[in-house]
Order: C-alpha cells, then sequence, then structure tokens
C-alpha cells in the first residue's frame, strides 16, 4: 500500500461507518435521533463517569489513595524533586505546558509529556506505544535517568523506611505477607490513574441526546472532522489514542515539527513502515494541552490542526474550516478530576538521603 492510498482507505471506512450509522437512524422508528448525533454515536464513545475497570487490577479505595500519595510524592525521585504530577499535573489537563519536561539535574527529555487524563483507554502508553498498560508504563519514569533517575531497590527502600507507607501497602494488596514492591507502586499508581477521566464534555452532552450541547459551528466543525478525514486516526472513546500512523503520510513536515533523529514506532518494531509512525494523540481536552505534537513545537491549536490538514490529509484547510474544526476540539474538554493532595508520610532514620545534583550544575548560575 502506498503512502497516498492510507487516507482514502481510512476515508472509505468512515464513509461506511457513516452509511451504517444513516441507515441505523433511518430504521430506528420510535425514537428519531437527530442524524448527527447517530453520526457521532457511530463513531465515538462519551467517557464514562466514575473510575475505568482494569483488567487483572482490581479497584479498591485503599489501592486508589496510595497510587495519590505515590502519583504526587517526589522521594520516588533520586533528588526528592521530582514526582510524577511535576510533568503530569492535575490541575493543568495532566501536563506540564513545557515543549520537552524538565526532569532529573533540570534536564529536558526527548518527547513532549502527554496527558495521562483519560489514559486508561488509549490502544498502548507513549508516543511510540511501548508500554502496553499503565501499570508498566509507571515503572519508566522513576528509573529514566533524564525524568526522576531512581532505582526500583532504592525506591522500594524508601517507601519501607516510612510506616504510613507500610500500612498503606498493606491495606491495598492485603493478601500479600510483603507488599511493598515496586511492582505494587505501578498497580497503585495504575489504579489512581484509572479516576482521572473527564465526563461531561460538550461533544458527550451531545453524544447522549442534547442537541444543543453544541453550537453550530461546533456541529459544523464535528462535520469537517468527519468528511475531510481528521476520524480515520482520531477516532473512539478517546477520539485517538486507537493506532500508530505515520506523521507525514502525505507531506512530511519540517523537522523542528518533525525532527529526523526520533523515528517513533520503528524504535519499538523495527518495522519500515512504522518509521516515523506515532500514536494518534487522544484529542480530548485538547485546547488545554500545548504545546502540541510528540516535539512539542507547535503552541496554537489551529496551527496543529492547519498542519495536520497538510501534512496527514493533502488537504489545504481554509482558515475557516481551521476555525470550525477548532471549535468543535474545544468541544471536547470535559470536566476536570478533582484531586484532594494528600499528606505523605514522614521519613525516618532509615529513609535514604536525596541525591545532591553534581558541582557543575550547582555553580552553574554563578558563571
Ligand atoms: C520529567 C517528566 C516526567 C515525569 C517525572 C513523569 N513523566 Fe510521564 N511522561 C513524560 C513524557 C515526556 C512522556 C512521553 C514519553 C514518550 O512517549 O516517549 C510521558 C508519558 C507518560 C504516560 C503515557 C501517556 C500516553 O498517552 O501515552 C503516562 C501514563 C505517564 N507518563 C505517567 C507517568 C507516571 C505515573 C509518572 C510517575 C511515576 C510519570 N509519568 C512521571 C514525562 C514525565
Ligand atoms: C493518518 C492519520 C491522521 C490523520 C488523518 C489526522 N491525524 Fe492528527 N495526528 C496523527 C498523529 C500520528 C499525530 C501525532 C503526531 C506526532 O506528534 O508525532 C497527530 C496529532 C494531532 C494533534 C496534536 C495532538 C497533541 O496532543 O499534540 C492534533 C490537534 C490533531 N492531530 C488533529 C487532527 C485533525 C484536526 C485532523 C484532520 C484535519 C487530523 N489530526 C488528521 C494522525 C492523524
Amino acid at each position: 500500500m502506498t503512502r497516498r492510498s492510507l487516507p482514502r482507505l481510512l476515508a472509505l471506512a468512515v464513509a461506511i461507518a457513516s452509511l451504517a450509522a444513516f441507515l441505523g437512524t433511518a430504521t430506528a422508528q420510535d425514537d428519531p435521533v437527530d442524524p448527527l448525533i447517530a453520526r457521532a454515536q457511530a463513531l465515538f464513545e462519551p467517557i464514562p463517569e466514575g473510575h475505568a475497570e482494569l483488567e487483572d487490577n482490581p479497584y479498591s479505595e485503599a489501592k486508589m489513595e496510595l497510587g495519590r500519595m505515590l502519583w504526587f510524592d517526589p522521594r520516588l525521585s533520586a533528588s526528592w524533586a521530582i514526582s510524577c504530577n511535576s510533568c503530569h499535573n492535575v490541575g493543568m489537563a495532566g501536563v506540564d505546558l513545557q515543549p520537552k519536561s524538565i526532569g532529573h539535574n533540570w534536564q529536558r527529555g526527548g518527547r513532549n509529556s502527554p496527558t495521562m487524563l483519560n489514559a486508561v483507554f488509549n490502544i498502548a502508553q507513549f508516543w511510540d506505544g511501548r508500554s502496553e498498560d499503565l501499570a508498566a508504563q509507571a515503572m519508566g519514569p522513576i528509573q529514566d535517568a533524564l525524568e526522576m533517575a531512581n532505582t526500583p531497590e532504592r525506591a522500594v527502600e524508601t517507601l519501607k523506611s516510612m510506616p504510613g507507607y507500610v500500612e498503606a501497602f498493606e491495606a491495598a494488596f492485603p493478601d500479600q505477607a510483603d507488599p511493598v514492591t515496586f511492582e505494587n507502586v505501578a498497580l497503585a499508581i495504575e489504579v489512581f490513574e484509572s479516576t482521572l477521566l473527564t465526563p461531561n464534555a460538550p461533544f458527550d452532552l451531545f453524544m447522549q441526546g442534547d442537541e444543543d450541547a453544541l453550537t453550530q459551528e461546533e456541529k459544523d466543525g464535528f462535520e469537517l472532522f468527519v468528511n475531510k478525514g481528521c476520524v480515520s486516526c482520531h477516532m473512539g472513546i478517546n477520539i485517538g489514542g486507537t493506532g500508530y500512523f505515520p506523521f507525514g503520510v502525505v507531506e512530511r513536515p519540517d523537522a523542528f515539527i518533525l525532527p529526523e533523529d526520533d523515528l517513533g514506532r520503528y524504535s519499538v518494531t523495527n518495522v519500515e513502515a512504522d518509521k516515523y509512525a506515532f500514536k494518534s494523540p487522544s484529542l480530548r481536552n485538547i485546547e488545554l494541552t500545548p504545546p502540541y505534537f510528540h516535539s512539542g513545537s507547535v503552541w496554537s491549536l489551529e496551527d496543529a490542526v492547519r498542519i495536520m490538514g497538510d501534512a496527514q490529509l493533502g488537504a489545504t484547510l481554509t482558515d475557516d474550516d481551521v476555525a470550525k474544526i477548532t471549535a468543535f476540539l474545544r468541544s471536547l474538554t470535559g470536566d476536570q478530576p478533582e484531586v484532594t493532595v494528600p499528606a505523605l508520610p514522614e521519613i525516618t532514620e532509615d529513609t535514604p538521603l536525596p541525591v545532591a545534583a553534581p558541582q557543575e550544575d550547582a555553580s552553574a548560575s554563578a558563571d
């Protein structure tokens, strides 16, 4: 299959799905649904209230509370300065508003930090999908030299040194003799993340039958989003997060937006077709999570939409199209989670102390 035929094939799939939705409404006798709502329902799904169910990791209040403590605890990092929340701020739609996150010793990472809100619904985690789920994902940043720069052993030693944590692990994993493990850290964080959902976006209310939840401009934008073919890569409950697609299917963006040294999904699969392929990001809450793309190179949502039109569809969008599509994307902002910041257990004499920054970093500002 050529690169150019991909959008056409996808557009065909969308046309079939839309037709199916149309026929669905045509045969429904009793309760005629607005055809646009039926079309939305056929392609997307509203975010539920409450939490998402996880396979092999059942929800409990105790696990959620432990996960929330770990989420906010910078002592999981070598420096005691960086927590998950540093780069995925729950009060800022789960991001840090940085092109590339700042991690251990002020180092910048290689990619933009995506949000963990609704991430439980993504096909896999990270821009290249290298972690299959949130639990596998959570073990990454704690050990990443550019992020929290810790080791699993030191993280567990740190947690075991604080009676408050030992009790919290015992409550969260009541059947285990030695529950303070690195694996359980990941499972508890995953349960906390499964609660970070954003229901009730205007578009969700529209899908649930409220015709007035969207303005006319947003409805027009939704139609353009479907008809132009954006939906072929951004579909399902997260309006994205369902698969991997080359960035630059039709036209390669410049090297600032698509740096040549980041091969994306190829680094996971070693398959030629996956070069420069990335997970199609969820577009939920997208207005709150600039800058955009894995390179964090574009601050304006309008510009990101225009670039998508050129790079992925070969369809130059008019200013009016861009304004309408962007208005639709703004209707994907849901209720932001209200999270209570927990009081964290006190350190003891047994707690390994933070690793100091190297001397040259400390003196850098004096030069
Ligand atoms: C120094 C900043 C930083 C810290 C600290 C950090 N992350 Fe991340 N996180 C990132 C970046 C950058 C990515 C994207 C990396 C990639 O795709 O290669 C990411 C990706 C993710 C994703 C994937 C989301 C998706 O849609 O693919 C999740 C979930 C996540 N982080 C959760 C966590 C958790 C849990 C912690 C704490 C244990 C944490 N992060 C700590 C920067 C950070
Ligand atoms: C062929 C698949 C494909 C099509 C078609 C497509 N996208 Fe994308 N979209 C992607 C991928 C892959 C990315 C991630 C690119 C990257 O950063 O490497 C992306 C990223 C984005 C982003 C930035 C998200 C973020 O969190 O940084 C926005 C906004 C977006 N797309 C909107 C659209 C719109 C609007 C359309 C239609 C005009 C569209 N996309 C068409 C695959 C696609």
